[in-house]
């Protein structure tokens, strides 16, 4: 698919706000799946349509298909049913996790204790991300994990009796905190785990809900043995990706266009992303916050018609890379248009994602005619309100999330920019076009069949 960007010019202000609502956070769901497949539950996943679930979650259900959980996507929700902590079945082939990082380092964990061998693969990109810093922690627990010579996919996974111990992530990793306590479940023992920073929480806040025996506090603590009490029937209402809105929200703020987000997740170590946009000078505010499955979510009203000034620049330490990880690709965009310089630091793990998000975004803004300072572990940035960039090809090398960075930041180029390869956005936000359409206009953002 071909995306073609034309230049925004003046937007007129929008007196009613453009009301969309965003896809089941992708966290929340993965871990739904996999954590309601060890159950022995029937569970309900509403959803707006079957074409707003994104291709990492149909990874999930495929490699859950493939372990014997049955699955059915209906045109209103995901049905799964559970088959108890000692249920799957031995794959008949080899699990293909496709672009998701997450499918493939949560699997790791739960198949690592199964009395089964098991094999995971992945596409071109998941197989150069890093992996062997997982199976070398779920190695101390007794698992069995053989990666490719250069620490990677694919993985040979080898079943074993797991124990649990004390665990110190090498990195502030959700998705490594996760595969360890997924892994814990299986475990004989108490399984303990230090953060080296504060990573999102989805785990240990639905682990508990669920019934497990989690606590969580400086360390992580999961005693297995406790079955979940859970009713036969499950009815759980995923949250919206704030991931995914961080997107559209910084396109509003970029075009000076009210909107809302309704339902969207609000879970504290997600929200980062909304102090950085207020220390930026947007004024935005959440309402009807409610709390179900320990997950708080609510609506969202963006006031991006309200700013006057420019955007203040940004100060990113390795304190807060965690918390904004996923959305560090759009935070570097508003950095363009700020009001000076912008520094972006700690954040080595970009470089380790589904592309190296820090040299292609430097390459693709010298492109746009930005001249950017490239760290080791960042990226510096002297921003320019009111800025028009130079039009240029895009190049995302296959990143959902650069995809849709990018074609923001072309909203503001001179020219119209193209970009090939635009359904890699349905990774995780299968209709990010169709918003931005509505945001800035049908005419400005075209996409045909390549
Ligand atoms: C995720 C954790 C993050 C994030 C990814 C989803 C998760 O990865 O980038 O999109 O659901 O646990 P890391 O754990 O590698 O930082």
């Amino acid at each position: 698919m071909l995306v073609r960007i034309s230049p925004a010019g003046t937007v007129p202000p929008n007196a009613s706000p453009v009301v969309l609502s965003m896809p089941p956070d992708k966290s929340i769901l993965h871990r739904l799946l996999f954590l309601g497949s060890l159950t022995t539950s029937a569970f309900r996943i509403p959803i707006e349509s079957p074409q707003t679930i994104s291709h990492d979650l149909i990874a999930t259900i495929l490699a859950l298909e493939s372990l014997g959980v049955p699955v059915d996507i209906g045109d209103k929700e995901i049905g799964l049913q559970g088959v108890g902590l000692h249920g799957y079945r031995a794959p008949s082939h080899a699990i293909n996790c496709a672009n998701s990082g997450t499918t493939a380092r949560l699997l790791m964990g739960l198949l690592a204790g199964q009395s089964f061998s098991s094999m995971l693969t992945g596409d071109a990109s998941l197989s150069k991300r890093p992996m062997k810093r997982l199976s070398d922690l779920l190695s101390t627990m007794g698992a069995s994990i053989e990666t490719s010579t250069s620490g990677t996919l694919p993985a040979a996974i080898e079943g074993r009796n797991l124990r649990g111990t004390g665990l110190t992530l090498p990195v502030a990793s959700a998705q490594m905190k996760t595969a360890a306590l997924f892994a814990g479940l299986f475990a004989d023992g108490i399984t303990r785990i230090r953060e080296p920073a504060r990573s999102r929480d989805h785990t240990e806040r639905m682990m508990s809900a669920f019934g497990y025996g989690i606590e969580s506090d400086e360390v992580i603590k999961l005693s297995p043995g406790r079955v979940p009490e859970l009713p036969e029937e499950v009815e759980y209402a995923v949250p919206g990706d704030l991931s995914c809105a961080a997107f559209i929200i910084a396109a509003s703020v970029l075009l000076r266009k009210r909107i809302r987000i309704e339902g969207v997740s609000l879970n504290p170590s997600r929200t980062r992303f909304l102090e950085v946009l207020t220390l930026m000078g947007v004024e935005l505010e959440a309402d009807t916050v409610v709390e179900e499955w320990n997950e708080p979510r609510g609506n969202l009203t963006i006031f991006a018609d309200r700013r006057s000034g420019g955007l203040n620049p940004l100060q990113i330490g390795a304190e807060d890379v965690p918390l904004l990880i996923d959305e560090l690709p759009i935070l570097m965009v508003l950095a363009l248009f700020a009001d000076g310089e912008s520094i972006i630091q700690g954040a080595d793990e970009l470089r380790v994602k589904e592309s190296d998000r820090i040299a292609l975004a430097a390459k693709q803004f010298e492109s746009f005619g930005v001249e950017v300072e490239e760290l080791e572990d960042g990226i510096v940035i002297q921003g320019q309100p009111d800025r028009r960039l130079d039009s240029a090809a895009i190049h995302h090398g296959g990143d959902h999330r650069l995809a849709m960075a990018f074609s923001i930041a072309a909203l503001f180029c001179d020219g119209f920019c193209e970009m090939e390869g635009a359904e890699s956005v349905a990774v995780s936000y299968p209709d990010f076009y169709t918003h931005l359409k509505l945001l800035a206009g049908e005419k400005r953002v075209e996409v045909r069949a390549a």
